[in-house]
């Protein structure tokens, strides 16, 4: 069959089914609603058993074992007068049952043929245990490390996240959904979640139309390019109207002026949500989301409740009702539903699935790949097998965090830990180890984070007593690793911090492993940019390892060991200090620009106490060799409408290791009809080099490329003259300059 074909078969089926509904029964297909073990929301839904019978449920999330999804699909085709299967959702945010690192380390792989792959995997997971629906890709554009959710995303830079939301889209749905294999993808948070005010989570965002258009839309766009099935909305609102309600965005901009159709769900409660938000009754919100174009609603329950009295009084047409109970119906067909509700659900399939050697395998791979080397004087790293190290800090023994939040599918018992990873590669007895304090201290924190998993426990001694073992540890030892960070539960969703620096009590430890005069690494696990000034200053290596997964202690070891070169690179800036947020490499200029070269100016955009540009910038990032740059070269310096340029640079690798590294192109449009970020991301490329080795990376450019949007204009790109700057991270850089001729 051609793929016109089958829609067409798609649609005669729906058409159909949906002859014989009757509204409640529709209204019933807009029902979401959670069942299970996993907790993801404010509120649980009841009687979702007896739902599924009245067909009042169209899809469950939550609930993610072989025989769990059987017996649901079963109530639902078996038990229902229309034997409708059900849509069965979960959160697969950076893997299923294998843990890869959180999506933030994965973006600094820079990897998308990796990305890609453990999306495959995920997916594989996840429909071996029944699930056809993930919620992911997270793709909110995030400039604000306070927001506990940077760990879910891909980070500031709207094109590096556009090229992850593609891979991840393709990874999650194949080539087609109906494969048992594959499952549909769920763009969030649509939209600007991720520009919350003050980086409190479901804060308001308002921005303007230029800003939305060129910085923050670009990754859900590119995901719904890539066919992304489905689209969830985001809990904020923007620009006074709620996502969940907002009209301008679910059907004009969506369906109409880009032209996608894909089924939208809300986030969870988002439409009784909008009560607080100040819209109204659950009459009013129910009746505002679904004339938004909201098709699902997830665990609010207010469409099977008001939809009805909506209808009758005209408040809401049917044939709104109808379209979103279409798009869901036609959901299910695409995915094979119909004509398998189990989609070759078994547990054996599933025993052969999870955790299999190749998907650990992968985790290791990414793993590696997401490390990022901020810092490495000396060089401390790689470390001398023959030296005597101490390991310190609680995360060296750590597993829960490992696998970090949004995880709850995978087993973190099966998660290896850094010492654990030592012992294998090494043999027990080899290193030292002290605890050195507690990962929080701070009872209160404590209380508020064990409740949700936490897994925080208060050592027996004191922490006094904790750093004195510790400083005696490294005092008979020639170098210190000390492993310290947030509790996973610092970072996710609900997971704000207004101070992003490492907790006082970690802090203390390190200044004073520092004080021994030992040589000090610092391994970090976290989900967000940290304020890390008196470590940078301090500090003789700080790797930056993320919550890595469940493979992150072999990474972590082959790193330190040198048995790998590190070759991550950040994709978000790290900032001196808190006071600097939103920093991001694609800001805009102002008219009273600082040159740091005439640090008595008066009158300039400025801080006075610290530097404009961050602690670590986008991109960066060290590895155990080093590389040269030679000048941008250019195939012309004037390019017409509709053409393109090839811009080139040699990069050879100047130390004594292999290493791999991220050749970045940005460019900057000098003149505007509005004004523009100094630096845009418009092409990178991962290379590995030998040593002594030199390679000539080239760039195709097109006109097309320097397109941005002017309200009542559109996308286009403007005749005047650029910039192109190629080098190994956001500012150190070298450039070239052409002309674009003509609009284009
Ligand atoms: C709320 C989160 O914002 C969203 O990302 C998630 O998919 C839903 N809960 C479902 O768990």
């Amino acid at each position: 069959m051609t793929s016109k074909q089958k829609l067409a078969a798609r649609d005669r089926f729906v058409k159909a089914l949906m002859k014989r509904m009757t509204l409640q029964e529709k209204l019933g297909q807009l029902n979401l609603l959670s069942l299970g073990f996993d907790v993801t929301g404010p509120v649980l839904s009841e009687g979702v058993e007896d739902k599924i019978k009245a067909g009042l449920v169209g899809g469950v999330f939550n609930s993610i074992t072989p025989v769990a999804v059987r017996k649901l699909q079963d109530l639902a085709i078996n038990h229902t007068r229309l034997k409708i299967p059900l849509l069965i959702g979960y959160d697969v945010i950076h893997g299923h049952r294998t843990a890869f690192p959180i999506n933030l380390g994965l973006a600094c792989s820079w990897d998308m043929g990796l990305i890609e792959r453990a999306a495959r995997a995920a997916a594989a997971e996840a429909t071996a245990d029944g699930i056809n629906w993930l919620f992911s890709p997270m793709v909110d554009i995030a400039r604000d490390p306070r927001w506990g959710r940077v760990m879910e995303g891909s980070g500031e830079c709207p094109y590096l996240g556009s090229a992850i939301a593609r891979a991840t889209v393709h990874g999650y749905q194949g080539d087609d959904v109906s494969k048992p294999e594959n499952a549909i993808a769920c763009v969030k948070h649509f939209a600007l979640y991720g520009a919350a005010e003050a980086g409190r989570d479901y804060n308001t965002v308002d921005m303007s139309r230029e800003r939305m258009m060129n910085e923050y839309m670009p990754p859900y766009k590119a995901a719904f390019e890539a066919g992304a099935r489905s689209v969830m909305t985001s809990f904020n609102e923007i620009n006074g109207m709620p996502a969940s309600g907002n009209k301008w965005l679910l059907t004009d901009l969506l369906r109409k002026q880009w032209g996608f159709d894909p089924l939208v769900v809300t986030d969870y409660t988002a439409i009784n949500e909008m009560i607080g938000h100040g819209m109204g009754t659950e009459a009013d919100v129910a009746a505002l989301a679904l004339n938004a174009g909201t098709d699902m609603d997830m665990v609010g329950e207010l469409y099977t409740r008001h939809g009805e009295a909506l209808v009758k009084s005209k408040r809401v047409s049917i044939a709104q009702i109808n379209a979103a109970c279409k798009r869901i119906l036609d959901t299910k067909y695409e995915l094979g539903l119909f004509a398998d509700p189990y989609r070759g659900v078994t547990e054996e399939r599933a025993k052969a699935e999870i955790m299999s050697a190749d998907k650990l395998q992968l985790a290791k791979e990414a793993a590696l790949k997401s490390l990022v080397l901020l810092k490495n004087a000396g060089p401390v790293l790689p470390l001398a097998a023959d030296k005597k190290v101490a390991f310190i800090g609680p995360l060296v023994k750590d597993q829960r965090n490992l696998i970090g939040a949004w995880s709850g599918a995978c087993d973190p018992k099966k998660a290896i830990s850094l010492w654990a990873a030592l012992e294998a590669k090494f043999g027990t007895g080899k290193f030292a180890y002290a605890k050195g304090c507690n990962l929080v201290d701070d009872p209160k924190m404590i209380a508020r984070l064990n409740p949700h998993d936490g897994q925080l426990t208060v050592d027996e001694k004191s922490p006094a007593e904790l750093i004195a073992d510790a400083v005696a540890t490294a005092n008979d030892s020639d170098v210190v690793v000390a492993v310290l960070g947030e509790p996973f539960g610092m970072t996710g969703e609900a997971a704000c911090r207004s101070d992003i620096g490492l907790l006082p009590n970690q802090l203390e430890l390190l200044k004073s492993l520092k004080a021994t005069g030992k040589p000090v690494v610092l391994v970090l696990m976290n989900g967000r940019p940290l304020t890390l000034a008196w470590e940078a200053a301090n500090i003789d290596a700080i790797l930056e390892a993320w919550f890595a997964g469940h493979m992150s202690g072999p990474a972590i070891a082959e790193v330190l060991f040198g048995d790998a070169n590190p070759c991550g690179r950040l994709a978000m800036s790290f900032p001196h200090n808190v006071g600097q947020i939103p920093i991001y490499y694609n800001h805009k200029n102002t008219g009273r620009l600082f040159d740091p070269a005439r640090d008595g100016d008066k009158f300039v955009s400025r801080y006075l106490d610290v530097p404009n540009t961050p602690l670590f910038p986008f991109g960066h990032g060290l590895t155990y060799t080093t590389f040269e740059y030679g000048d941008v070269s250019l195939s012309k310096t004037s390019l017409k409408s509709g053409g393109s340029l090839r811009a080139s640079v040699t990069v050879k690798n100047t130390g004594t290791r292999a290493g791999t590294e991220v050749v970045q192109m940005y460019t900057r449009d000098l003149v505007g009809t509005l004004t523009r970020p100094v630096k845009e991301l418009k092409g990178f490329r991962r290379i590995e080099l030998q040593p002594g080795e030199e390679i000539t990376v080239t760039f195709e450019l097109s006109s097309k490329d320097l397109k941005y949007y002017v309200p009542g204009r559109g996308f286009r790109a403007e005749p005047g003259m650029f910039k192109v700057f190629i080098g190994g991270n956001s500012e150190e850089v070298k450039e070239a300059s052409f002309e674009l001729m003509a609009r284009g």
